[in-house]
Parts: C-alpha cells; structure tokens; sequence
C-alpha cells in the first residue's frame, strides 16, 4: 500500500473506530478563560483540529483542580465547567462527527506553579519542593478524577486519557523515587495502586463501553529514580514496572495508550527535542515498538514525536536519504513495520492543523511543516498564550511582545 492509503486507512479503537492514522497529540495553550472554560482562541484552536482531518483528538491537559496546577489560564474541568465543557463538544463535533475526541485528565502535582497555585508532592524531589501529599488528599483527588470523567461523560466525549507522562503526578506516584511508606508509595504493588484504583473507578462510574479509557504513559522519565528506572536513586533503565503497568491498565478496561518519554522541567529533549536534537525521535520508536510487543493486538499504541520529519527535503536527520525523512511516508512506515498503530502529531499540529486534510486532498505540497524551534515552548513557560510563531500571526506577535518585555529564555534549559 502507499503511504496515502496506509495513512488513511481506518483503525478500530475499543468499539470506536477512528477513520484513520493521525492523532492529534494534547498540547497545552494556556488560554482558558478565568473560570478554566475554553475561550475564542480555545475554540479557534481546536475547530481547525476537526476541520484538519484528524480522526482522534487528545484535548490538551485539562486539571481537575484550580488549587494545584501548572498553568496560569488552564483549563479546568469539574461541575462548574461542566456546561460550557457541553457546548464545546457539542460545537466541535458538529464539524466532524465522526473524529474521537478524548480529554487529558491531569493534576500538577510537583509542577503545580507556585507562583499561582499550591504546589504538593509524593515525596519532595530536589528543586521540586512543595506540601507533602496525606493519603486522604490521595483519595479525595482520585473522587476528583472520578468525577472529571462522569462531567467528560456528560458532556459527550468519547473518553479520557488519564496523564501518567510528563512528571505530573500520575506519573509521579509511579516512580521508584516515590518510596516512603504510605498508602500510595514504596513497593511497585502500592506504587501502582492509585492508577489502578483510578480506572477501576472511573469504568464503574461510566459503564458505557464506548467511553474508552486509555493513557499517555512516559515509559521513562530518564533520571535517577524516576519512573522506568531500576532503584529510586538508580539512573539504569528498567522496564519491569513500566510494562506491567500498560499489562495491568489493559486488565483494567484501557484500548488505548500514546506512548512518550522524559519529563519536560528535568529531562525535555526526551519529550520535544529542539533542531539541534533532532535524532531523539528514534528512541521513540524503540517505546512504542515495545508497547506494540507488550500490548494486545486490538490495543491501539499511538507514537510520538513526529516533529521532526518535514517534507523530505529540510531535515538534519542524519544517515537518512532526505526523501525518507519526509513526514508521510515515514509515518507510513512506522504503522506497516508494526512499530505503531497511529502517528500522533504535536508540534506538527500546530505549525499546520490541517495536514491530514491536506494529505486527504492530495495537497501535500502545501503543507507548513514544525521547524521543531521550540519558540511555542518558550510561549509555555512564559505563561503566554500557546500557538505557533512561525505560521500563524497571532502568535508571531505574542511570541515578538514577549521578547521585547522579557528577552530571550533557554527553553531547553529552564
Ligand atoms: C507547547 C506544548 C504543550 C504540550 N502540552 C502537552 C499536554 O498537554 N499533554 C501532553 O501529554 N503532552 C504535551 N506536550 C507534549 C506533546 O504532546 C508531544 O508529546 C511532544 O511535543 C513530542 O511530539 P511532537 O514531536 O509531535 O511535538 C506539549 C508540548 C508542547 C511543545
């Protein structure tokens, strides 16, 4: 088949179908409005996602609490959203019915912002201070995260996708650095207690199959001690828990997993590398073939990082034809080899959020490929409202206010 037809070719997700490859990866905007409701530019963001083409739509990390987070105008999602959640569903999916949409739950944890909100932590990690978390806050988040998918539920999403990636506290309590003695922490059987209990939880709050429940998992966060390493304070790799966490979430109802790596605040090449590092995107090939290797065959593994492949003209992958480092028939490849099921597309989304349409109306050449420059980053952690400077104007002038105000910031290094 060509790339055209494996791209385009439908996959079943649960008892979902998504009508083909591309999946649009949750990327945060920080333009929530002040009640954590979506806004025009929340709206505007994701109606060019549906009219783009993509099948299955990840929305961004959305928190299930305003007390501990990371961004200053994140969006929020508990009873008091749950209405203007409704009509935003509703609008998106009048553009495309048929495309899947699943919300991020997510918690800060250790990367809630101080600055703004209550930072709290499993086990306070060096430069990650915050209030230790009791085993009743635990459990009372875990209601909160109950509750999230129900008001998801109602609203008319297709399902969630619990956070464990990143370094946000799902995949903090996961970690082998996670080892006080409490409920949720210590042996591997604790550590993982809190994500099972979670999707135990939410399947029996929603019954309803055809509300998939699935995860975005960093396999390895890549420093001592955090999750996928052997000890916590041991940097050697190790994927006994990482793979019994994707087999024991399965058990538990998920169809679905995006893979990913690193953490972005300790070890962000792993998760977007810049221009400079472009070859991190291998190592996501090698994660995602594993989830494929552990996974049931009907399970979807969605890979990550796909920034870098451009129009096979203008990467610096190196040892690579240029004409095999073009996005689409790379992609291709990764679903024919087996490596993946779905090719999730990040940064790419933004620089251009219609490139499946456009591969769909044979306009390829049109397509504004991800310079993988890292300026929507710099955005992030700034605070400033989220987009691409290069193709979209909006942001350009963002992104040029903000240097005249702050200069430049180190986005690799921040
Ligand atoms: C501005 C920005 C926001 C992001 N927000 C999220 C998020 O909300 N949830 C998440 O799991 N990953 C988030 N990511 C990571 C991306 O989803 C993706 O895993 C990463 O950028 C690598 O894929 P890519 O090469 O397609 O960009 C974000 C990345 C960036 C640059």
């Amino acid at each position: 088949m060509d790339y055209r037809g494996t791209l385009l070719s439908p996959v079943k997700i649960g008892p979902l179908t998504a009508a083909n490859r591309f999946f649009a990866q949750p990327m945060e905007c920080s333009d929530a409005d002040a009640e954590g409701n979506p806004s025009d530019l929340t709206y505007h963001r994701y109606e060019n996602l549906f009219k783009g083409g993509f099948s299955f739509i990840d929305l961004e990390a959305i928190t299930i609490t305003g007390e501990s987070r990371s961004r200053l105008a994140q969006l929020e999602i508990m009873p008091k959203n749950a209405k203007a959640i409704s009509t935003f569903v509703r609008r998106m999916k009048e553009i495309e019915p048929g495309a899947i949409f699943v919300f991020q739950l997510t918690h800060a944890g250790e990367l809630s912002n101080p600055k703004f909100s209550r930072r709290v932590t499993v086990k306070n990690l060096p430069g990650y201070e915050g209030d230790l978390l009791r085993e009743e806050e635990v459990d009372a988040m875990i209601d909160e995260f109950v509750l999230a998918s129900k008001v998801a539920y109602d609203a008319g999403a297709d399902g969630i996708d619990m956070k464990f990636c990143h370094g946000y506290l799902g995949n903090q309590i996961l970690r082998p650095y996670n080892d006080r003695d409490w409920k949720y922490g210590g042996s591997w059987e604790k550590r993982s207690r809190f994500a099972y209990d979670l999707y135990e939880r939410i399947r029996k709050a929603v019954p309803d199959p055809r509300f998939l429940i699935g995860s975005k998992v960093s396999l390895w966060e890549g420093f001592p001690g955090g999750f996928g390493s052997a000890s916590p304070d041991s940097p050697v790799m190790d994927m006994t828990e990482p793979l019994d966490l994707i087999r024991g979430l399965e058990e538990r109802g998920a169809s679905y997993f995006v893979e990913t790596i690193g953490n972005p605040t300790i070890t962000i090449s792993y998760v977007e590398a810049d221009r400079d590092h472009t070859y991190m995107t291998f190592m996501h090939s090698y994660f995602a073939s594993l989830l494929k290797k552990t996974c049931r065959p009907e399970t979807v593994v969605v890979g990550s990082h796909f920034a870098p492949f451009r129009d096979g003209k203008s990467t610096n992958l190196g040892a690579m034809k240029p004409s095999d480092t073009a996005l689409f028939p790379y992609a291709a490849k990764c679903i024919e080899d087996g490596v993946m099921d779905m090719v999730g597309l990040g940064r790419q989304s933004f620089a251009d959020p219609l490139t499946p349409r456009k591969l769909m109306e044979h306009r390829e050449s049109e397509v504004e490929y991800c310079t993988s420059c890292l300026n929507c980053l710099e955005l992030m952690i700034r605070q400033e409202h989220i987009g691409c400077p290069t193709y979209n104007r909006h942001y350009t002038e963002v992104f040029t206010q903000m240097r005249k105000k702050l200069g430049k910031v180190d986005a690799m290094h921040t």
